[in-house]
């Protein structure tokens, strides 16, 4: 559930939002742009597969059927990945996945899962110079197989692997990309990988609930079937119910009121450590969905700010509190862990400690947030706070599809499209020219006569 409170004229003063008038005054407009975002899921053109994935049995079965095939051969998983395709299988599995890798990679913990995202030599080589290669399975993932630092490292991999295990290589490659078109299909077939397919209809950073993140989760041991439960009934409840009851669109809701009153930051900040990366896979969805020229030339977006509870208290939260007043702040809170953790009555004489004695980490853990959000609060600070009952496969299930939802009905309403990324292309392009890719001679020239070299 979302907990609004703190966002509201009641309990913020001058900051706050007149919520119930709000609700009431936006509710035809959110059914409208809901269900105008739900008319067109069928489109492949309007990139809306991703609604549907958490209830797409098949695609779920063929992701099953190859992580049952490599269960018990591989100790280790390297997951070749950027942005989209890498973010959202990585949030989940630290989320859920036993957090210390010792155990990880024996029965019933799934294998240690690497994602090597960036293009970092001295990483890639330390890790290949501890891995096993004939213990090791690597899942390509790339919607395009253009993607630069993807298939730099699928070149490094191929080659380490081919160095140790020879011909068969390849049978220890996985490749997770668009059915029909790309650089990397057609190497499946000369090739001979096993592969699973993203829809084009999916666009990578809304791919998490496809293969491109259910298949690195299966092979770390998630309860893939809860979380995409979980995911589910976020679309039921998108589906079903009205703004006034629905935390998707009010969580969008929010965000456009805020956006349109300057505060262009919009901070993230799970209270676990574990799920701490919700916050990157989530930056990542909101900034390359929503920042945009819209087509009347004026730019929309919020910029989303990664934080983690409680660490963050003792660093960005000073600025949270008395920096400018630019900022919604969205708190993640489990109600319970997964397992308690009781602080222990060990020092009695220590009068200073004794109110912590007999109490578990999360009710401290719990307590800071309450804490941290109410002098929020008190400072004029909006926040708003997703309560999960724990981490669980089904809730962290829930809590991405919500926040794409939200994402996408932000875009609705501010009438951009929230599925496409024309801004980082330039970018790519240049890189291209400075590597001297054939094709990009114009860009490398332009780069040249304006000083700029590799
Ligand atoms: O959200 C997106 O579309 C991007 O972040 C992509 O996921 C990212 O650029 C990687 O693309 P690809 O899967 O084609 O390698």
């Amino acid at each position: 559930m979302l907990n609004t409170a703190n966002i509201t004229r009641e309990r913020l003063g001058a900051e706050g939002l007149e919520w119930d008038n709000e609700l009431s005054s936006h509710s035809a407009a959110f059914a409208a742009a809901r269900d105008a975002l739900l008319s067109r899921t069928d489109d492949e053109s309007a990139m809306l597969g991703w609604v549907g994935l958490p209830e797409d049995a098949a695609m779920l079965a063929a992701a099953q059927k190859l992580a049952a095939q490599y269960a018990g051969k591989f100790d280790d998983l390297i997951v070749l990945g950027i942005g989209g395709s890498s973010l959202g299988g990585l949030a989940i599995i630290t989320a859920l996945q036993h957090p210390y890798r010792a155990l990880q990679g024996k029965s019933g913990h799934g294998m240690r899962v690497h994602f090597v995202e960036n293009v970092d030599g001295d990483s890639i080589s330390a890790l290949l110079e501890v891995l096993d290669p004939k213990r090791t399975l690597v899942n390509v993932i790339s919607k395009s197989g253009t993607t630069t630092e993807t298939m730099s490292a699928y070149l490094i991999c191929k080659a380490w692997l081919e160095a140790s295990v020879g011909a068969n290589w390849s049978e220890q490659i996985v490749a997770t990309t668009d059915p029909v078109k790309g650089v990397l299909r057609p190497m499946v077939a000369q090739y001979g990988f096993s592969a699973l397919s993203v829809p084009p209809s999916v666009g990578g950073r809304f791919s998490v609930f496809s293969s491109v993140g259910t298949l690195p989760a299966l092979l770390a041991g998630v309860d893939v079937a809860a979380l995409l439960r979980g995911a589910s009934r976020a679309n039921q409840e998108f589906k079903t119910q009205s703004l006034s009851d629905n935390a998707a669109m009010q969580f969008a809701l929010a965000n456009i009121l805020y956006a349109a009153r300057g505060k262009n930051i919009v901070v993230l900040m799970p209270y676990s450590t574990r799920a701490r990366f919700i916050a990157d896979w989530f930056a990542q969805l909101w900034a390359e969905s929503l920042g945009k020229i819209h087509r009347d030339g004026h730019r929309t977006g919020t910029t989303p700010v990664k934080a983690v509870g409680a660490t963050d208290q003792h660093s960005v939260v000073q600025l949270f509190m008395e920096g400018p007043n630019d900022k919604l702040i969205a708190f993640v809170r489990f109600e319970a862990a997964g397992k308690e953790t009781l602080i222990p009555n060990s020092e009695p004489t220590q009068p200073d400690m004794n109110y912590l004695a007999n109490k578990s980490f999360q009710t401290l853990l719990n307590a800071e947030q309450a804490a941290t959000a109410n002098a929020l609060r008190t400072m004029e600070k909006p926040n708003l706070t997703f309560a999960l009952e724990a981490l669980t496969a089904e809730n962290l299930g829930w809590l991405m599809q919500t926040l794409m939802l939200s994402t996408a009905i932000v875009g609705e309403i501010w009438g951009i499209d929230a599925f496409n990324q024309p801004g980082v292309e330039l970018g790519k392009k240049f890189t291209y020219a400075l590597m001297g890719r054939p094709g990009f001679e114009d860009e490398r020239k332009r780069l040249e006569a304006e000083g700029v070299t590799g």
